[in-house]
Formats: structure tokens, sequence, C-alpha cells
């Protein structure tokens, strides 16, 4: 039998709910799981330190956090789990959790649709290159609710983000009083080897004229959607608060391209965010694992493919977030075991 491993953070916490800081009923995704003949427990990351160097052919199933430090620690411990164990979300995925660099070269890997972009650590990576077509968008790599997207329309207007320090730390309050105040105490060459890949960042194509763009959440077999709408003199739909589930025309594009998605980059559960433009679909950013989820529980319809008619049936039901999540965890191990078969 098959054996698996819910892995929680304090308190028993596993993303996520409504909102990050709120938690999915485990007891209710370990019950379902059960019932299809697994043995599942639920555990903790200390019990995975605990047991690195033994743990071998479990289901783990586990969560990012938005936490940065926190991701890296978990980052850190599943790097020696996925040899030697099933990971969901699997390792790729967990490291494009709110990583647009990342998500990039995934993209340049699996051939995903993303709007071309390339991923930097540092602006003198970009002043090298030649004839860069503006407008364009820069995006730090980490920053949720469109918080670090900019469109950028020279390179001055680029300097200034990247330039733009996110927080002062105290260690760079001391370099700068060093600098400034206790010049004795500065030392040049320590300060010209800190200030290379002070920031990492992508800069992306720029679709002009967007009204609005699409979430679509994949569980398994049932596609959510949302269409958001860019807010007043802004071009930024994610965030507005501006939301309609009338799809329109653009249907059947996005739910295509969402599957065609799904087909090339293996996952349990996937938050596209997908715009279309002259009938082109084009994948703008995505997450595998810690996934907003009211795209999904807020919806009472879901789409289907039916591939006898290679068409999308609409199926009025309210979705549960734990029910469907366990449903496409199931659908991926199922799936993971007639590959490796
Ligand atoms: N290359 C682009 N061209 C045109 N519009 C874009 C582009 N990239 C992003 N946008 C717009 O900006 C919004 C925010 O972008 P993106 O999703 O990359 O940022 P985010 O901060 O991760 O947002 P969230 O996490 O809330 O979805 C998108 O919803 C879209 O409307
Ligand atoms: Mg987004």
């Amino acid at each position: 039998m098959q054996k698996i491993l819910i892995v929680t953070a304090e308190n028993g916490w596993f993303a996520q709910g409504k909102f990050p800081w709120e938690s999915m009923d485990i007891e209710r995704i370990k019950r379902r799981l059960e019932s299809n003949n697994k043995i599942v427990n639920v555990t903790t990351f200390q019990f995975l330190k605990d047991n690195i160097a033994s743990l071998k052919d479990y289901i783990i199933i586990y969560t990012s956090s938005q936490r940065l430090e926190h991701k890296y620690y978990i980052q850190d411990i599943m790097f020696l789990l996925k040899d030697n164990n099933t990971l969901i979300p699997n390792y790729e995925s967990l490291l494009a959790h709110e990583n647009k660099g990342f998500q990039s070269l995934l993209d340049k890997k699996y051939n995903l649709g993303l709007i071309k972009s390339e991923y930097y650590c540092d602006i003198c990576e970009v002043k090298n290159i030649k004839n860069l077509n503006y407008p364009l968008v820069y995006k730090s790599v980490n920053g949720a609710s469109s918080m670090g997207v900019k469109k950028v329309h020279n390179t001055e207007e680029m300097y200034k983000y990247v330039k733009q320090p996110c927080s002062i730390s105290l260690e760079l309050l001391k370099r700068k009083l060093k600098k400034y105040i206790f010049k004795s105490k500065y030392n040049h060459q320590w300060e010209k080897y800190l200030s290379f890949a002070q920031q990492r960042f992508i800069i992306q194509g720029f679709i002009p004229d967007l009204q609005y763009d699409f979430k679509v959440l994949i569980f398994g077999k049932k596609y959510y959607l949302l269409k958001r709408f860019v807010a007043e003199n802004d071009f930024k739909a994610s965030g507005s608060g501006l939301h309609s589930r009338n799809i329109g025309s653009d249907l059947k594009i996005v739910l295509d391209f969402a599957r065609g998605i799904k087909n090339k980059f293996r996952s349990h559960i996937y938050s596209l965010d997908i715009c279309v433009k002259n009938k082109e679909p084009h994948l703008i950013e995505f997450q595998m694992t810690h996934v907003g989820p009211v795209t999904l529980s807020e919806s009472d319809h879901y789409f289907i493919y039916n591939a006898t008619t290679n068409n999308w049936e609409k199926v009025f039901s309210l979705s549960s977030l734990e029910d469907e999540f366990s449903n496409a965890v199931e659908e991926y191990i199922n799936e993971s075991d007639s590959y490796s078969a």
C-alpha cells in the first residue's frame, strides 16, 4: 500500500486556505486519501529532518511558504528527500513558487507559453543588451498582488526600479555608516563585491491594451476560471478586485491553453495567470503550490474537458477545496504510477 506523509508547519498548519495564514482542513484530506486505500500520517518538518537519511518510497505532501526564510528552509529539507520519495509538489514546482525568475527558466525547459521573459541578478547584465524593445515589464522575482510589477519605458526607469532597495537591513545601515561617517572602517573592495547581484528580477515583454486577464486553477480534471479586469489608469488586473465569472469569447482559448500547460508540466495543482491578445493566449505567471483558492472555492461551476467531442463541459456544482485537493493528489499519484511502470 502507498505510504503518504502530509507535512504540516507550525500548529498543524498546511497552506493554504482562503488566505496564506489560513490552513486547509488536513483531517478531511487525510480521511479522503485513506478511503482510497492509502496509509496516511500527518507529520512535521521536524520529523522529516530527524529521518532525512532513512525516508524512502514515501509520497510526501507538503506546501511552500510565502515567508521567504521559511521557504528556503523547506527547500533545503525537501532537496535531500526528492530522489528517494515522491514529492507533492515536485521540487521544480517548489522552486517556482513566488519566483518569477525560476518560472522563466521552467518556461525555457518546458515551453509553457510564458510571455517572453529573461531572468537577471544585476542591472549590468541588462546594460549589454542592445535594442531593447520598450515598453517592457520589470518584475522582482518575488512579489504577490502585483507589488514589484512595473511597466518601464526606458533604461533609466529600469535602473530606478532595480536600484530601489526593498528593505533597509541593519547590515546595510552599518555599511552606509562606515561609508559616510566611520570612513576608516570602509572597505571599498568589499563594497564593490557586494554591490553585484543585489536583486533578482525578470524583464518581460509588455502586452499592450489588455482589459483583463484570467486566473485559471486546475485541480485534477476540474478547471476553474476567473476573469480579472485591470483597474482604471493601470495595466494590472491582479489586485484590482474587479472580477467576473462571465468569461466571454476567450473561454475555449484559455481552457485549451491551460490544458496544454498541464500536459507539458506535471503537477498536482496549477494556478495560471493567462492573458489573450488577438486570440493568442500567453502565460503571465504561475504557481503549483500554496495557491490562492477563491477561484475554486467561491465558484458554483467548473469546466471539464471532453476528449470525445474535443470540447469543454460546464458543470454546475460547488467545490470543496480539501476534496478537490485530495482528488488532484490522487490523480497525480496514479499518473506517477503509470509513468514509472
Ligand atoms: N507582460 C505583461 N504585459 C501586460 N500586462 C501584464 C504583464 N505582466 C503582468 N501584467 C499585468 O499585471 C498583473 C500582475 O502581474 P503578475 O501576475 O506577474 O504579478 P503578481 O504580483 O504576481 O500578481 P499576483 O500574484 O497577484 O497574481 C497581471 O494580472 C496583468 O494584468
Ligand atoms: Mg499574478
